[in-house]
């Protein structure tokens, strides 16, 4: 929270060109204005509608029981569909989902250069593909943005859109292999998706640099030293989640019932001037998805494997789905 002793990195990236920096901080890093609750309301609804449409897609098994599908796929466009409709207003619906789809395009380019245990060369192949997609999603922001009345640059938005889709999507793929496989048909929503940022934060690790010597925990710090702060380890304190019917490193999002602890306070979107500004949006496609989870029984179809190249994600995420019996939504 102490932002003059605890800057943001340059660049995460390792490449400056890619993050968004219009010099607003120290370090030159924007500082994102948070989405309103107009905005919330436009993606969620979003969301809402184009989760249907996507879960109707699925094809039903030939037998009668189970659809399977892979949670990372099917969400991918109801989320990048919800944060576009709520970042970027009055957008034509065909124009609105040909952005997202530029985006998931660029998080798809930007996989192989974040993942890379070295930075990719600048005219690899890799960096090549990264820099095309990024221009494409940048000229359609570009003739987008004065419509929307948005005086932020396209490479601005197009960072706010890329981390408000890539994230949500992951964290969305959490909470449904968490809720696979439950015994108990009912649950709170709310806590169940506070439950799955516990356990599974998908930004498992956020960095800051020291401007000065500083004091963290008793630990005496020079300057420029890399503080990596983790909502993954935080959330396993005892301090900062509630116990319950089951330890800490389960999923149990009865442990909530209690009411006598704060979520949250293992930093899932982080904290401070650089803490997550599509919080409260990423909370409401969540918690819809929860909604929509209740009523159905899911058994994952293969077992998962953590995927720690971009943050972490569910691998596979593939769920087979059917209503509990006797429901009817
Ligand atoms: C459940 C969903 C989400 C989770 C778990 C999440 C988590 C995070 C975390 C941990 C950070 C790093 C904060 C830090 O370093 O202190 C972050 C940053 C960010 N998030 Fe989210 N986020 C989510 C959804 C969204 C959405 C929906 C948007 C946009 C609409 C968004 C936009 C951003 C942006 C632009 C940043 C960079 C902020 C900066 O560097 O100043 N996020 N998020």
């Amino acid at each position: 929270m102490d932002a003059p002793a605890f800057d943001f990195p340059t660049s995460v990236t390792r490449s400056t060109d890619l993050s968004a920096s219009t010099a607003d901080t120290r370090t030159g890093h924007h500082v994102f204005a948070p989405v309103t609750p107009d905005e919330v309301e436009r993606g969620r609804s979003t969301f809402a509608a184009e989760w249907d449409t996507a879960v109707r897609s699925v094809p039903s098994s030939d037998d009668g029981g189970a659809s399977t599908f892979e949670a990372m796929d099917l969400l991918r466009r109801p989320v990048a569909r919800a944060t576009c409709a709520a970042v970027l207003v009055d957008l034509d619906p065909d124009t609105r989902d040909r952005v997202a789809d530029e985006v998931l395009a660029w998080i798809d380019a930007l996989a192989p250069v974040i993942a890379s245990p070295r930075a990719p060369r600048r005219w690899s192949r890799t960096r090549r593909r990264e820099h095309r997609a990024r221009v494409a999603l940048e000229q359609s922001l570009a003739d987008v943005l004065p419509g929307c009345g948005i005086t932020d640059t396209p490479s601005v938005v197009a960072t706010m859109l890329a981390a408000g889709i890539q994230v949500p999507i992951a964290a969305g793929a959490w909470l449904l292999v968490h809720l696979a496989d439950r015994t108990d048909e009912d649950f709170d929503a709310d806590h169940a998706v506070w439950e799955s940022l516990r356990l599974t934060p998908p930004t498992w690790v956020t960095a800051r640099i020291t401007t000065g010597p500083v004091e963290v925990g008793g630990i005496a710090l020079p300057a420029a030293a890399v503080v990596l702060v983790s909502p993954l380890l935080l959330g396993r304190q005892r301090e900062l989640a509630p116990d319950g019917p089951e330890d800490l490193m389960r999923f149990c999002p009865k442990r909530w019932d209690r009411g006598d602890m704060r979520p949250g306070a293992w930093l899932p979107f982080g904290a401070g001037a650089h803490a997550c500004p599509g919080r409260t949006l990423g909370l409401a496609l969540l918690r819809d998805l929860a909604v929509w989870a209740r009523p159905h029984r899911m058994t994952l179809a293969s077992s998962v494997t953590i995927d720690q190249s971009r943050g972490i994600l569910p691998k596979p995420a593939s769920l087979a789905v059917e209503l509990w019996e006797g429901s009817d939504s």
